[in-house]
């Protein structure tokens, strides 16, 4: 009996490849696959299912955010699509931690000084940074990573404010010392935190986004931090990813990381065991896969 096909957008760990290889035949073209493992990266829209064909029956996508997929498109034409919830959210907290704490304590800033080897030494004023204890840490978006985030950021000693999805925002903005982003990008998130809203912000605040980009404005991001409306910011997605708005690039008060929120070795693998059991599940069980999105 030949096995059901699968194509994968791009390389995978080895251990998911192998686990894929196991009980698919991996092919180089979607338009020859029952599945396919995409990317965050990879578009699929109408145009990508159109080309892709009729056979293909699951896309099975390494993130836990759906954006990049037409689910509408998805649905009309019966694929079904999955995702790989739960195994990254600590992973993902934990970079909103680190930027929080990295430009609370000037970590990253301090790190470039010391490459320029600019002349110091102790002194009492020197690069003073702030507390994370302490701090009203408003986190924008309930599910899974909003709450863990809450959870760390409240054994530092800081005060979560969780906002899900009725939360007046315009009215908490201006009580919090950091704003944590943690909801998908739909059409109701693009350009949540606009110029308008970043000018509720407390001038001393900071915003952390590990989201998505289009989340921000980041245009007007930038001209707050440059005008000193805002303290800092902490990012490690963008609105145009992988380019970086220039006028980030040269401030100091802003810690940037190249999307790295899933990104350990073990939580990649678990995502990928995620998307080889949904492949199993529509392919060669003929089933819903638990982690189904539509
Ligand atoms: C996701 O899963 O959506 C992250 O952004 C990348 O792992």
């Amino acid at each position: 009996m030949t096995s059901p096909r699968v194509h994968i957008s791009d390389r995978v760990p080895a251990e998911v490849e192998e686990a894929i290889a196991a009980s698919f035949e991996i092919v180089p073209s979607v338009r020859d696959a029952g599945g396919v493992v995409t990317m965050l990266t990879v578009t699929v829209d109408d145009a990508y299912l159109e080309d892709a064909g009729p056979q293909l029956k699951i896309v099975a996508n390494y993130a836990v955010g759906v954006n990049n997929i037409d689910l509408e498109a998805a649905r009309r034409r019966g694929v079904i699509v999955s995702n790989t919830p739960d195994v990254l959210t600590r992973a993902t907290a934990e970079i909103a931690l680190t930027l929080m704490l990295s430009l609370l304590r000037r970590v990253t800033e301090g790190d470039r000084f010391v490459r320029r080897q600019e002349p110091w030494q102790f002194s009492l004023e020197f690069m003073l940074g702030e507390r994370l204890e302490g701090k009203t840490v408003l986190i924008i978006g309930s599910g899974r990573i909003g709450r863990e985030t809450a959870r760390l950021v409240e054994a530092f000693g800081a005060v979560p404010v969780l906002a899900g999805r009725d939360a007046d925002l315009d009215a908490l903005l201006g009580e919090a010392d950091i704003v944590s982003l943690h909801v998908p990008l739909t059409a109701g998130t693009s350009h949540l935190i606009d110029g308008r809203r970043l000018a509720l912000m407390k001038p001393s605040a900071v915003l952390i986004n590990t989201a998505r980009g289009p989340v921000v404005d980041e245009a007007a991001l930038a001209t707050a931090l440059r005008s000193g409306a805002l303290a800092g910011a902490g990012l490690d997605v963008y609105e145009h990813e992988p380019h970086v708005n220039m006028r980030l690039l040269g401030l100091e008060n802003v810690v940037l990381a190249p999307h790295l929120g899933s990104a350990t070795r073990d939580t990649r693998i678990a995502m990928g065991m995620l998307c080889v059991d949904a492949l199993k599940a529509v392919l060669l069980e003929g089933r819903t896969p638990t982690n189904v999105v539509v």
